[in-house]
């Protein structure tokens, strides 16, 4: 995409995300996530083994490197060079022939060769104001093979507004105390602030108006959605 009324991603890609610092501890931070149900869902969903996947916003590779296991070829997309010169080091360690590393966004991502099977993305779209994620979801279901796969998890906010103190004071009481092993209050409190965020009775349509059908959804805390859909 090029337009002069094009969304500067760089900046709206989360100020942390770009420090060297905060990426060299992000998966612990993070918990060392399990990406073995989105795997196993794009499997279930007709993804083959000797399919093109694309993880946008893949952050350190949780997901590419062990997609990159199972998959034929894995591309790790990414906006922060922090974030890709940490993805480029675990690729080159690791010798995975099978994972390529670009630095784009998804409204900027170009891609080369086939169609791709399937997109995951986690903890990534919700840096986009929704009117750029409808685009950014077009973009992916343009990108995808008829009855490609995308694999999205999110912070997505399951509930009505008039419950948003309730769940968020929730929320907040449940954050760690130590920056360096989660997500504390004050994380928890910049996040709503400044990213994000949206409905699920707006994602939701939102996916629909982008070309997917939505195949599974599952809510933890009325906070975090994992959807899996096709492309229709
Ligand atoms: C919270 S991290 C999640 C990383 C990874 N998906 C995971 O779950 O471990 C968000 C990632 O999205 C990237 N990001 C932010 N905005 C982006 C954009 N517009 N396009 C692509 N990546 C983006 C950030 O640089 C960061 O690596």
């Amino acid at each position: 995409m090029s337009a002069p009324w094009l969304l500067d991603e760089l900046t709206h890609a989360g100020p942390e995300h770009l420090d060297e610092e905060f990426v060299a501890n992000f998966d612990r931070k993070q918990g060392f996530p399990d990406p073995g149900d989105d795997i196993e869902a794009l499997r279930r969903h007709g993804v083959e083994t000797t399919g093109t996947v694309l993880d946008l916003g893949a952050g350190t590779g949780r997901f590419t490197f062990a997609a990159a296991a199972v998959f034929r070829r894995v591309i790790a997309v990414d906006i922060s060079p922090a974030m890709v010169r940490a993805l480029s080091r675990r690729a080159e360690e690791g010798e995975f022939d099978g994972v390529d590393v670009v630095r784009a966004g998804f409204l900027s991502y170009g891609h080369e060769g086939g169609a791709p099977d399937a997109i995951h993305t986690r903890h990534a779209l919700h840096q986009l104001p929704d009117f750029w994620k409808t685009i950014a979801l077009r973009r992916m279901a343009e990108l995808l093979r008829p009855g490609g796969v995308l694999r999205v998890r999110d912070l997505v906010y399951d509930f009505a507004p008039a419950e948003a103190d309730t769940v968020f004071a929730d929320w907040l009481a449940g954050a760690s105390d130590d920056a360096h092993l989660g997500y504390t209050a004050e994380d928890y409190a910049e996040h709503i602030r400044t990213e994000h965020s949206t409905y699920r009775w707006l994602f939701e349509p939102m996916l629909d108006a982008a070309g997917f059908e939505i195949a599974e959804a599952h809510y933890e805390g009325r906070l975090f959605g994992t959807y899996t859909c096709v492309r229709r």
